[in-house]
């Protein structure tokens, strides 16, 4: 069956889920028009960059680190939050590249992540019934009628922050900040007399210890660009596709299509419709896409959508982000690894210990982090059994304090929810829940990188 002809607004001619209702489509398409004339927030070579780097995921050369707010807000936009979420990000990724002996390629879910599918299209409280809340890029958290109506203003504004936020990202990546020689002080205050805190110093003398040795031998950070500066790629859903659209731009070079509003997209679990919007628009850019896959995926789609989204199999374009929930993850993911397996496709495969496991208590969401941890191990113990390879995690978290999440080595409680339950929408790990996380999944990645087959050392 030849593939229909795809445009940047070819997916405005099939059924779409989770769009928003505009009163004003007039308002709407001119936000939209004025985007279009805008810079790209990225380039088609950044996203080419990362798509090779998670093709070396695929093949299990490598591990990938995406984690970030479940929504980005508009009120918490402050350079205090991108840093202190950098901050945290970079020390998973050195306790993941150091403690678990293996290359990172560091996503954010960052400068763009706006825009939320929503269980329920309506709220209601009493008798009041209004729109869900969408993201600040649709419209406003509080509870009134003027907050809740999609305005097509917010769409100017995301795109404001998403460019404030990743000009900050791209000088704290390459600026000095992410050089290793500085590893010691990322650590936060409120993290520093934490367990965790005692773990991630000693691994950091180690680095110093590490990069000591290198400088004596005549290798520095002057000199090795990588020991200074890290790749630091951006990502989000690509839900609403008005946007996606305005910032969707013909590559000079390739004269491919590239969505620039950040270099990773993804399609989430209920917008994943193989004939629908979502898959139409991500379908025709060439950037890295990923997929959510829930319990309700079966394996014969998983094939439809490998098809349609990675016709020519290459290794990175498509990252296959399992979100089951602890318990389930056994009953899913080992025939979605068959078919995948059968049919002789290049996968990244992704661990999403977040979404699965959400559970209310005391009027929050909230998530255990045992169960995230549990669905973790358990993602790698299937691998491990099928002979695959467990690519990544993907996780919601922050650089703050918050207590969102239950459990962990300072053992939140359901009674602690209520003390800094900051978020627009999921519950996080807080700092240092992420760096818990980061130790136990390094100690998974070394386990699973001694059974690989034996390798020969990577050419130079
Ligand atoms: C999310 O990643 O915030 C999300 C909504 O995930 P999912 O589509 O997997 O439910
Ligand atoms: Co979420």
């Amino acid at each position: 069956m030849a593939a229909e002809r795809w445009t940047p607004n070819s997916w405005r001619a099939k059924p779409i889920q989770q769009a928003p209702a505009y009163p004003d489509p007039a308002a709407l398409a001119d936000a939209e028009k004025t985007l279009a004339g805008f810079p790209p927030l990225v380039f088609a070579g950044e996203a080419r960059k990362l798509k090779r780097a998670l093709g070396e995921v695929a093949t299990g050369q490598s591990f990938l680190l995406q984690g970030g707010d479940c929504a980005e807000s508009f009120a918490e936009h402050s350079a205090d939050n991108i840093r202190d979420f950098f901050r945290v990000f970079l020390q998973m990724a050195v306790v993941l590249t150091f403690a678990g002996a293996s290359p990172v390629v560091k996503v954010g879910r960052i400068a763009g992540q706006f825009a939320k599918p929503r269980s329920a299209p309506t709220e209601k409280r009493g008798d009041v019934e209004l729109p869900s809340y969408k993201g600040d890029i649709i419209n406003d958290i509080n509870f009134t009628p003027e907050a809740r109506t999609p305005d097509p203003r917010r769409l100017l504004e995301g795109y404001r922050q998403s460019a404030a936020t990743l000009n900050l990202l791209r000088a704290f990546a390459t600026g000095g900040y992410a050089n290793l020689e500085n590893a010691h002080r990322w650590m936060l205050g409120f993290v520093k007399d934490s367990p965790q805190s005692h773990r991630y110093q000693e691994l950091a003398d180690r680095i110093t210890e590490t990069l000591a040795f290198m400088r004596a031998i005549g290798l520095d950070a002057e000199k090795h660009q990588e020991l200074r500066a890290t790749d630091f790629y951006t990502s989000h859903e690509a839900l609403l596709l008005g946007f996606e659209e305005s910032l969707t731009r013909v590559d000079s070079t390739t004269g491919d299509y590239y969505a620039t509003s950040g270099h990773m997209i993804w399609i989430g679990d209920r917008t994943r419709q193989p004939d629908h919007a979502h898959v139409e628009y991500c379908r025709g850019v060439k950037n890295p896409i990923g997929l959510k896959c829930g319990p309700s995926l079966k394996p014969d789609d998983l094939l439809r959508l490998i098809d349609l989204l990675n016709p020519d199999d290459e290794a990175g374009r498509l990252t296959l982000i399992c979100r089951f929930g602890s318990d389930k993850v056994v009953d899913h993911l080992p025939s979605l690894i068959r078919a995948v397996k059968r049919a002789g496709r290049t996968v990244v495969w992704s661990c999403d210990p977040m979404h699965g496991n959400t559970i209310s208590a005391g009027g929050y969401k909230t998530r255990p982090f045992e169960r995230v941890m549990s669905e973790i191990r358990t993602f790698f113990a299937v691998h491990q059994a099928e002979g695959t390879y467990a690519g990544g995690v993907h996780l919601e978290m922050t650089g703050k304090n918050v207590t969102e999440c239950t459990g962990g080595a300072r053992a939140i409680t359901e009674g602690d929810l209520s003390d800094r339950y900051h978020t627009f929408c999921d519950p996080r790990l807080n700092a240092e829940q992420s760096i818990e996380v980061a130790f136990l999944v390094a100690e998974l990645l070394k386990a699973e990188r001694s059974s690989l087959p034996a390798q020969a050392p990577a050419a130079e």
